[in-house]
């Protein structure tokens, strides 16, 4: 399906957003359309008020700049409330069920709940035992939000989905998992570049072969040429213990001038952020002309509108 040929209904099928493999294309194309219209009419300072008189509970259990700003700001400007809830501050860190938080959260009058650095199990038990919908603000296997903004971010910059590739290189992590799904889902090729033992999930790969074309390799000359698109992440993943023998082994994947010149001369570079210059990536590349990482950073506003205005209608 061609996103520029779609008609948006601002409507999606699902009542939550956990992951991108439960998501349709439709739903994701529904939620990028509205991003698009909700980044409009930001740039010319009009706020919708959908979210007037609703309340959102943002229950993070790690630090974080991007989803909390973006979620803060875009709830204000939609006119709404929030709860800033660290985890580390409920009753969840001293052995508190996600059950009973998540059916108790659901009775104090709550539109929605944003869940950050629980593990995939929790965030699908919470939204087993809540009555109102539950939004995946990272996970340890995925980073549905990052990666829907990331997808706005490459509409925007070339204008289609279609026939693009996308080159991933380096850790096999949440970021990963998540681009595989949501590049499959919308008919974009995606070859991963990592090391033996730091690959994506099996059964993430598998399932994003049944959408699309997904490569797996640990050559970067076959995983970078000719693409559209080249992506990393950090080393070491925020919850993870320092390991110096992994980036030892991670070293190699740097994104470099080097690994710009295999891909399209007019190829983008992205990463999620937090960056590490001169570990994942040089600072050449991420503050150079082929970098659109504040976009997919300023992007993160625009989706979290998108997916807050239409789960909580
Ligand atoms: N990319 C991302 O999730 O950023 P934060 O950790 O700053 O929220």
């Amino acid at each position: 399906m061609d996103i520029n040929k779609y008609t948006p209904k601002y409507k999606i099928s699902q009542g939550n957003l956990l992951r991108l493999s439960d998501m349709t294309t439709e739903d994701i194309f529904e939620l990028l359309y509205l991003a698009k219209a909700m980044k409009k009419k930001f740039k010319v300072g009009e706020h919708p008020p959908v979210l007037k008189n609703k309340t959102i509970a943002l229950l993070f259990g790690n630090v974080s700049t991007r989803t909390r700003v973006s979620f803060e700001m875009g709830i204000r400007q939609l006119g709404g409330d929030y709860i800033f809830l660290p985890k580390n501050e409920t009753q969840l860190s001293r052995g508190e069920s996600i059950k009973d938080t998540a059916v108790m959260l659901g009775r104090y009058g709550l539109s929605a709940v944003v869940l950050r650095a629980f593990t995939d199990a929790e965030v699908s038990e919470f939204a087993r035992y809540s009555s109102i919908p539950v939004i995946n603000g990272i996970s340890d296997e995925t980073h549905p939000l990052q990666i829907l903004s990331d997808l706005f971010t490459i509409w925007e910059v070339k204008g289609r989905f279609d026939k693009l590739k996308i080159a991933y290189i380096g850790d096999g992590n949440n970021i990963a998992n998540s681009l595989i799904m949501g590049c499959s889902k919308v008919n974009m090729d995606i070859a991963i570049d990592s090391p033996h033992g730091y690959s994506p999930a099996r059964d993430v790969v598998e399932r994003g072969m049944q959408f699309g074309n997904v490569l797996i390799t640990d050559d970067v000359t076959e995983a970078v040429r000719g693409a559209d698109i080249v992506y990393t992440d950090v080393f070491i993943s925020m919850n993870d213990e320092d390991d110096e023998e992994k980036k030892r082994i991670l070293a190699r994947y740097r994104v470099t001038k080097e690994t710009m010149a295999l891909a399209k001369e007019d190829a983008v570079f992205m990463h999620c952020m937090p960056a590490h210059r001169g570990e994942e990536v040089s600072a050449e590349v991420i503050d150079g002309p082929q970098s659109i990482v504040y976009d997919q950073a300023e992007n993160r506003l625009h989706i979290n509108k998108a997916v807050l205005a239409l789960l909580t209608k």
